[in-house]
């Protein structure tokens, strides 16, 4: 839905909304470059998704501070609006200690939560001792919304206001119910952003009681695709014995129920499609950019992910190996430019990934190398958005090839970038965006040798099948896009 009109109906469903959004991860980052600061965005779905709705609500936005001088901009609150226009919402920050970070960001967050959701046989990191600071943690964020209720109430600013508080994701399972416990009339509901596993998956974790209880305290819990509610709700089921109404995905526990739903996330995608329209790729601006595809090339593949095992991007490097043999005429023509930012690289396991990619991909170089080219560029630093368009708009295929994704907005990023109908996508069939994007070239990653015949098959697809399917694509983003998935999910947690 268009902007314009998200408003209106956002308007005419609360007369005054005081939105309260929470995520560990800020929208934007204050550094110190010396003497000076710097701001810069966040890499990662969930905030380059939320920030058009938090600006257009000016809503109030919670976020862990991780840059060196995140705490130098705020004011007595904690607090810093973001931008400076007049669409513009109000970040406030949260410190933790590095105990905190280590036990419940690098520890349960991301050492058990996201290998445990994502089936991609990692074995979760289970330790006790990170589950009693993901708990404080928890009851630290629950704390601050608390702070910024008590906060709203005393201005009163709005009259009539519906207070919404809207957790996001996977750090923050137990937050609803330490703000429960303050008030238990508050409206709160969460967007897990990552699948969730299969009962089997889940019922190894040793702390599922006391996750489930943590998310049933929410009012409403939304999902990408309808599979991962259906898992949670058997997960309710099995773990707690709590009652679920599978006409309606209800699950009651405790006198308290709460509502399942699918919700999937998208992209401002008529924004992201009007300005890859204006843009120019043959100025003088992206000749920085012309320099890392210098190679001699006919055929551009690309990628855009951070650098996570989930994504599936030593498979795709085998692919690409496998690819190059058993096509040999592409040799000294096709290269493939992988981007994407070094991810959570105090975790072993993250560590390891990136260096097994740059090693792999040094490897496969050597092998098809001949005296001016060879196939693999790997530039593992974060671009903006316009360069990331830019690539999206000279790419014959971009391969989006996860293990295992929620959704992948990198996929919907490209297919309304691509304007020009040039490129074709190859997407895995275990992203939520597979769902909605039929008309890609699906995969399965793990099959390697059809991955191969695959990037052999988008790149013989001609132009008038390309236009076909890339159009059609559009059309499903641009009839969901970020405005549609926050008013469902807004308008829904409102009704409950
Ligand atoms: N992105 C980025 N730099 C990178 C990789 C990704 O700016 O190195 C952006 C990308 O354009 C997209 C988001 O981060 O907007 C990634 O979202 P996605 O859902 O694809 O994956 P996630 O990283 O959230 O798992
Ligand atoms: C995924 C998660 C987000 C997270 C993002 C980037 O999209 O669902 O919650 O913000 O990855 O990861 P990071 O750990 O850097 O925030």
């Amino acid at each position: 839905m268009e902007k314009k009109q998200f408003n209106i109906l956002i308007k005419e469903k609360f007369k005054n909304i005081n939105l309260i959004a929470v995520s560990n991860r800020e929208p934007v980052v204050h550094e110190y470059l010396g003497k000076k600061i710097i701001s810069h965005r966040s890499v990662g779905g969930l905030t380059i998704a939320l920030e058009p709705i938090m600006r257009n609500l000016n809503g109030t936005w919670i976020a862990y501070g991780g840059g060196s001088a995140d705490k130098a901009v705020l004011d007595k609150n904690n607090e810093i609006k973001l931008p400076t226009d007049e669409e513009s919402y109000t970040l406030k920050r949260l410190f933790l200690s590095k105990t905190e970070i280590d036990g419940y960001y690098y520890g349960y967050s991301n050492s058990v939560l996201w290998p445990l959701s994502h089936i991609v046989y990692k074995q979760p990191e289970f330790d006790s001792r990170y589950f009693e600071i993901y708990k404080r943690v928890n009851k630290k964020f629950a704390d601050s919304v608390i702070e910024e209720i008590k906060l709203m109430n005393d201005e009163n600013s709005k009259e009539d206001a519906d207070n919404i508080i809207w957790l996001q994701d996977y750090h923050l399972s137990l937050a609803a119910k330490y703000i429960k416990e303050y008030d238990e009339t508050l409206k709160i509901g969460i967007f897990w952003h990552i699948p969730w596993p299969n009962p089997e998956v889940f019922s190894i974790c040793p702390e599922k009681k006391e996750l489930l209880e943590g998310l049933l305290s929410n009012d409403l819990i939304g999902f990408h695709i309808l599979y991962h509610c259906q898992n949670f709700l058997k997960a309710c089921e099995w773990e707690l014995e709590a009652q679920v109404n599978w006409a309606d995905y209800l699950v009651t526990y405790k006198g308290h129920t709460t509502k399942i739903n699918p919700f999937p996330i998208s992209i401002d995608a008529r924004s992201l499609y009007d300005f890859s329209k204006d843009m120019n790729i043959n100025s003088d601006d992206f000749n920085n950019l012309k320099e890392l595809i210098e190679l001699p090339h006919q055929f551009l593949a690309l990628s855009v992910d951070r650098i996570d095992y989930t994504k599936g991007i030593k498979e795709k490097l085998m692919a690409i190996d496998l690819f190059l043999e058993k096509y040999p005429e592409f040799i000294g023509k096709f290269i493939f430019l992988q981007l994407g930012v070094p991810s959570r690289m105090h975790i072993k396991s993250y560590k390891e990934y990136y260096d097994e990619i740059n090693s792999m991909a040094e490897q496969i170089n050597w092998k098809y190398k001949n005296d001016d080219w060879y196939p693999i560029v790997l530039f593992l630093k974060q671009l903006d958005l316009q360069s990331y368009i830019y690539f999206y708009k000279i790419a014959d295929i971009v391969i989006v090839s996860p293990l295992h994704d929620g959704m992948n907005l990198v996929a919907k990023e490209f297919i309304m970038s691509n304007t020009d109908y040039k490129g074709m996508l190859i997407l895995s069939k275990f992203t939520g965006s597979s769902k909605e994007l039929t008309e890609a070239i699906l995969i399965n990653p793990y099959n390697i040798e059809c991955f191969a015949d695959s990037i052999n098959n988008a790149l013989e697809l001609d132009d008038e099948e390309k236009k076909r399917r890339v159009s059609k694509m559009q059309d499903i983003i641009l009839d969901n896009d970020i405005y549609d998935w926050a008013y469902n999910f807004l308008s829904k947690l409102k009704t409950i």
